[in-house]
């Protein structure tokens, strides 16, 4: 396999990178905590390394190095396609080096050949009603083939630990490869009246989903790949990647672990905003009669901030600037989507919103996110059932996913096992009381 020997050839040096620093640099301190920081999700506190992808506050999210930008110019396309084929991205993730087209066309190549699904994954999704949340159903779907684990296989049977990303990049392989039919299965199942369509091997892994939920168009194809390239990775210290990374350092199988990773995607402080993105603009949209003037949207945001509220689609826990891949969508918008109500109104916020979050004085970065626009351009094209856009988050984000478990079991990075504090030796600690007073407190 392509991805075998290039990560094969790359493995040792790696490993001899990460020993270096950990038995030369092992006492060098590189942060300290406090103790708000403990009591405020950890934020800004180095808890990983993610090779894979890295995000800088001001230029966005980086893979492997490259920009989103360098990665839309430099990774091949398919022929007369606005973005690049998904294999090329994977390649570049799992490798860190840029795939020739004919090697980009071999990784899809690959997931063609292993995209069979296992037809438990279509009972299990079958078992929910057809109402109930997407992305129970591709977590559940994903979770389903725990069962198919090459890895959780050959580890029972007992092997080498230097080889366990070996087992886990073919999982990895196999879960890619079969996503886009699984997540096409529960599309058709909620939204077309459980009228699947069989996959077509004459397409590219992007166009593929598309055709399978009846939308066969170039437009949407090129939609799917922009998608897909966009949303793949954002460091593995945000709430879904840490989590698949976690479940992963204990050994858990690619399934279970990814399976745990669309979990916390679909939490509306994660990869559930884009959904209300979309709905956020709708219902401007609705109240409005139309596009709204800036003035009418001034209001609405300002009635937004009065009653508690955030702005779906502007801030940024990392980003302190405009997300390079809001910037994507807005040019890809501005050149196709023009006439759309949606787009319009999306623009218009754009105009107001930041000065007003600027105003607002605690909100740390006032741009748009990716979600500000992602769910706009999925309706125009089609996909007008926003509940579920997180599916489409999450088909992507498998591949930041694997990529780290793969690679984290290459390092072999350990189990991770962080401390936890009480209050009250918190307590102890900032008034240098001693523990014995405090217990009996
Ligand atoms: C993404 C987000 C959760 C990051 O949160 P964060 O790291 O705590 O952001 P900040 O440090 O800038 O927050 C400081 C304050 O500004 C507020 N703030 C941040 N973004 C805001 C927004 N878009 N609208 C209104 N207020 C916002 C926060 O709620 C916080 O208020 P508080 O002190 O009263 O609790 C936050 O910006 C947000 O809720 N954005 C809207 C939802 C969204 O787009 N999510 C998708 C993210 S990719």
């Amino acid at each position: 396999m392509l991805l075998e020997n290039k990560i094969s050839d790359k493995i040792q040096v790696w490993r001899e990178r990460v020993n270096r620093l950990k038995q030369e640099y092992g006492d060098f301190v590189i942060s300290t905590v406090t103790v708000d920081q403990i009591y405020s999700g950890i934020r800004g506190v180095p808890i990983q390394v993610s090779d894979i992808s890295y995000v800088d506050p001001e230029k966005g999210v980086r893979y492997q190095g490259y920009t989103i930008e360098e990665c839309i110019k430099l990774l091949p396309n398919p022929e007369n396609c606005s973005f690049p084929y998904v294999g090329g991205l994977y390649y570049l993730l799992m490798t860190g080096e840029l795939p020739t087209a004919a090697k980009a066309v071999a990784i899809e190549d690959e997931w063609r050949g292993r995209a069979e699904v296992p037809k438990v994954v279509f009972d299990v999704i079958d078992a929910f009603p057809d109402d109930a949340s997407a992305m129970a159903m591709f977590s559940a779907g994903i979770l389903a083939m725990s069962s198919t684990s090459k890895f959780a296989a050959q580890y029972a049977e007992g092997m080498d630990k230097k080889d366990f990303w070996l087992p886990m990049l073919d999982d990895s392989m196999d879960l890619i490869a079969r996503a886009p039919e699984i997540c096409a299965y529960i599309y058709n199942k909620k939204y077309r009246g459980h009228q699947h369509i069989d996959p077509d091997p004459n397409l590219d892994y992007a166009a593929n989903f598309a055709h399978m939920i009846g939308l066969d168009e170039p437009k949407v194809y090129d939609l799917i790949r922009m998608s897909l390239i966009l949303l793949a990775d954002h460091e593995n210290a945000n709430v879904s990647a840490h989590t698949a990374h976690l479940v992963g350092s204990a050994l858990s199988d690619i399934y279970l672990a990814c399976s745990a990773g669309l979990n916390g995607l679909a939490g509306p402080l994660h990869g559930l905003a884009n959904q209300e993105c979309f709905k956020f603009i709708q219902d401007m949209v609705n109240v409005f009669g139309g596009v709204p003037t800036e003035e009418q949207a001034l209001d609405y945001l300002n009635s937004t901030l009065d009653s508690g509220r955030v702005i779906p689609g502007y801030g940024h826990a990392v980003l302190r600037n405009i997300d390079p891949r809001f910037s994507v969508e807005y040019k890809y918008g501005k050149f196709t989507v023009t006439d759309d109500p949606y787009f319009q109104t999306a623009d218009i916020v754009f105009k107001v919103a930041p000065e007003l979050l600027k105003r607002t004085g605690k909100v740390k970065n006032p741009w748009p996110n990716v979600d500000a626009l992602t769910g706009v351009l999925f309706h125009h094209f089609g996909l007008t059932h926003a509940n579920f856009y997180t599916v489409l988050f999450g088909l992507s984000r498998l591949m930041g996913f694997t990529c780290h478990i793969v690679w984290a079991r290459a390092v072999n990075k350990p189990i991770e096992r962080p401390k936890a504090l009480t209050t009250r030796i918190l307590e102890a600690m900032v008034t240098e009381d001693s523990l014995e007073n405090l217990v009996r407190k």
